[in-house]
């Protein structure tokens, strides 16, 4: 196995989209950032120096970082962030995870920009579960706006409001022809004619499930998450902010230009959405060179209606484990979290101003309940690590403390989420499920929930309230996949379960960040097991402190 070491720069670059610069934060300049390509078992050394304006940190999204809760980045969950000026070196060991990931800033809303791809090819001298393919492409799917990403943030929190929508989906950074001032900048995704070509689709956008397709090509699916799936074709696959998806597409059609494609799905009815689409080029490398002056359409593929969640569910409900798995079972911790937004009243000593959200309330999110607060002066797993009273509790609730008709009509009276920094404990080795329940507080909506350090198996999905008497005939306890992040579905439930063989403070959230900025967050604080070798490592030396 090999150490590949890296520098990060967080900086502020002049970056042009839709016809105007704006300064943008970047990493070495490049929007989106590097792409880190390593091999199964090897270590990443990556020396972050935050030359911008805010604080910063990195996250390894989906890597386990087994014993490296220190390496994981949210700011205020395992590290303090890094000040401007300062630096901090991120060394962590991929361990038997292969496929598609990707990196991205765990910070406000610096992720808009400040991400990239990680690519963890299989271990050396083995290969893939599939053909091998002749080109491997990876495919950033994000979301731009002209304004500076941590103003409209800051605007929303102060407010209460909702934040604006993008006002474009980029494709490795590119908005693409549809938009003005974009036809120039389009992105070419080569392609072989005749061969197998692997491309790595990243939903890296801030608020917005996205639907993906190529005009007159299927996709096969074999991987998600970096974890490998079961093959099965499909000529549109959706990701959730968060979610990753490798597909292989065959050279198979005549050689010519064909459009890559992206929207949104928007499940949340009514509410306002970035309904633009964003395209690249499809384009053979065989393909005769357009004559000069002559310019060759691409096709256009058709794309889902944007509430098409007929269409999620026909592509989530297809993947499984390529073989059988361990699915743990005799669970030691069952869990039940609604997961959804809230409005809360205004408060007596708020003005009118900052309580711009629906009938004069004020935007929130909630798991059971409690919306999720971040400590101020110390990281959570600092505080666990070094036994700090005051700055978390352990009382996160197992279950909702009030049980109604989640996805009915609920009104807002009833159900408004109280503020807290909770975490729920967990032993080394607990075997744990977790029911997600989508509430229709204000609306229901399609929630990606991500788990920091852990991969879960997806034993089941469905709409409406969860039936723990009925639906437990739907779990799928032979093949079911494997990921860190499951779209709950709009107005329904997911049932997730893993081994908590991980020890240190993990953040499970809702990866739409608006959602994180309203408290759709908890995190589990999972104890050290016996011996070395199930515990957390020691802090690194250049720790980030607050
Ligand atoms: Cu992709 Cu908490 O992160």
């Amino acid at each position: 196995a090999k150490v590949h070491y890296h520098d990060f720069v967080i900086q502020a670059t002049p970056v042009k989209r839709l016809c105007n610069t704006h300064s943008t934060i970047t990493v070495n300049g490049m929007y989106p950032g590097p792409t880190l390509e390593v091999n199964n078992g090897d270590t990443l050394v990556v020396k972050v120096t935050n030359k911008a304006r805010y604080n910063a940190t990195i996250h390894w999204h989906g890597i386990r970082q087994l014993r490296t809760g220190w390496a994981d980045g949210p700011e205020f969950v395992t590290q303090c962030p890094i000040r401007p000026g300062m630096t901090y070196t991120y060394r962590f060991t991929i361990q038997n995870q292969e496929g598609t990931l990707w990196w991205h800033a765990h910070s406000s809303w610096l992720r808009a920009t400040v991400y990239g791809a990680l690519i963890i090819h299989p271990k050396e001298g083995s290969s893939y579960p599939f053909p091998k393919p002749k080109r491997e492409t990876a495919v950033l799917l994000g979301e731009w706006w002209d304004a500076n990403p941590m103003d409209v943030v800051r605007q929303a929190t102060l407010t209460g409001a909702a934040p604006n929508v993008s006002d474009a989906y980029t494709i490795n950074g590119q908005p693409g022809d549809l938009y003005n001032c974009s036809s120039q900048d389009t992105v070419i995704v080569p392609i072989d004619a005749g061969e197998t070509n692997l491309v790595r689709v990243i939903n890296s956008a801030l608020n917005q499930p996205l639907f993906f397709t190529i005009a007159n090509h299927k996709f096969t699916v074999v991987g998600a998450d970096a974890s490998y799936l079961k093959p099965f074709t499909t000529s549109v696959i959706v990701l959730g902010p968060g979610q990753t998806t490798d597909v292989l597409i065959q050279g198979d059609q005549p050689p010519s230009r064909y459009y890559i494609a992206a929207r949104a799905y928007a499940s949340a009815p009514n509410a306002p959405f970035d309904n633009t689409t964003t395209t690249a080029i499809l384009e053979y490398k065989s393909a005769p060179c357009p004559k000069k002056g002559v310019s060759v359409k691409p096709v256009m593929p058709p794309l889902p209606a944007f509430n098409d969640t007929n269409t999620v569910t026909a592509f989530t409900t297809k993947f499984r484990s390529p073989q059988k798995v361990q699915v743990p079972t005799e669970i030691d911790d069952s869990l039940f979290f609604t997961v959804g937004l809230g409005l809360n009243n205004c408060p007596p000593n708020f003005n009118s101003n900052q309580c711009q959200g629906p009938n004069g309330t004020r935007f929130t999110a909630s798991m059971n309940n409690v919306s999720f607060v971040l400590p101020a002066n110390f990281s959570l797993l600092q505080a666990h690590h070094q036994s700090i009273p005051g700055v978390f509790t352990t009382d996160f609730p197992a279950n909702p403390p009030l049980k109604f008709d989640y996805t009915g009509n609920v009104s807002q009276s009833l159900w408004q989420p109280v503020p807290g920094t909770k975490l729920y404990k967990l032993k080394f080795g607990s075997k744990v499920q977790i029911v997600l329940q989508d509430t229709s507080i204000f609306t229901p909506e399609n929630h990606p929930i991500h788990i920091h350090g852990y991969d879960f198996y997806i034993i089941a999905e469905g709409f409406g309230n969860f039936n723990p008497r009925t639906d437990t005939s739907k779990f799928n306890l032979v093949d079911p996949p494997l990921r860190n992040t499951i779209g709950v579905p709009v107005g329904g439930w997911a049932v997730i379960r893993f081994v908590a063989d991980n020890p240190g403070v993990w953040i499970m959230h809702c990866h739409l960040d608006v959602h994180i900025a309203w408290g759709l967050a908890m995190a589990f604080l999972v104890e050290n097991g016996v011996g070395e070798l199930e515990a957390l490592e020691a802090p690194p030396p250049d720790l980030p402190l607050c």
